[in-house]
């Protein structure tokens, strides 16, 4: 439980992306289009419009989390200091974008599997951007346990939410 509230801000950005995406329609690619060697850097799968809203709406996550916490639940979970409830959202969406690149250099196509990556790809961006910005924060929070327990269940988590989106037509493929 203490994982799944660290780990909201971050598992909530990429849904968010992927909702706003879906619902006001294609926005400009990050990579403006580019290609490398015939492929492209990043493809129309990655947006501005949606790298934003993602990260914002994790940032919200991360605020009604520090609500619910202060107002509810007595201060009895970890509160999201000003750093960490940018950088957990931002990181994510970061280190999607970097497994997009990956994705692209080895000929995968947009929405193409690429297994293990695609499940945690916006762990570890969260958590390195995190560690860069916020490293006590970091460590005081995540303890080896919480980092075990999040890279066994996040694939997990992420395989069965993408299954119940593609189910509902929210999301274009079933992984
Ligand atoms: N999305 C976006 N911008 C981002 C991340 C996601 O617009 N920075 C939207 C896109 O519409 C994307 C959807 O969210 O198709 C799902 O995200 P994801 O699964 O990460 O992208 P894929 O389409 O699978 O592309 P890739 O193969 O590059 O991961
Ligand atoms: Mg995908």
């Amino acid at each position: 439980i203490l994982m799944l509230w660290l780990m909201m801000p971050a598992y909530l950005a990429n849904p968010a992306a992927s909702l706003i995406i879906s619902f006001t329609g294609q926005g400009v690619p990050i990579d403006f289009g580019q290609e490398i060697n015939g492929k492209r850097i990043l493809g129309d799968g990655k947006t501005f419009k949606g790298f934003f809203a993602g990260a914002i709406f994790g940032i919200a996550v991360a605020a009604f989390e520090n609500f619910i916490n202060s107002h509810f639940l007595n201060k009895s979970m970890p509160i999201f200091t000003f750093i960490p409830m940018i950088t957990l959202p931002f990181g994510a969406m970061i280190g999607d974008l970097v497994a997009s690149m990956f994705k692209r250099r080895l000929n995968l196509e947009r929405g193409q599997a690429f297994p293990i990556v695609d499940q945690l790809d916006f762990v570890f961006g969260a958590w390195i951007v995190t560690i860069i910005f916020a490293f006590n924060w970091f460590f005081a929070n995540f303890t080896t346990n919480i980092i075990v327990a999040a890279l066994i269940l996040t694939p997990i988590l992420h395989l069965l939410t993408n299954l119940i989106g593609y189910k509902l037509g929210l999301s274009r493929e079933p992984w």
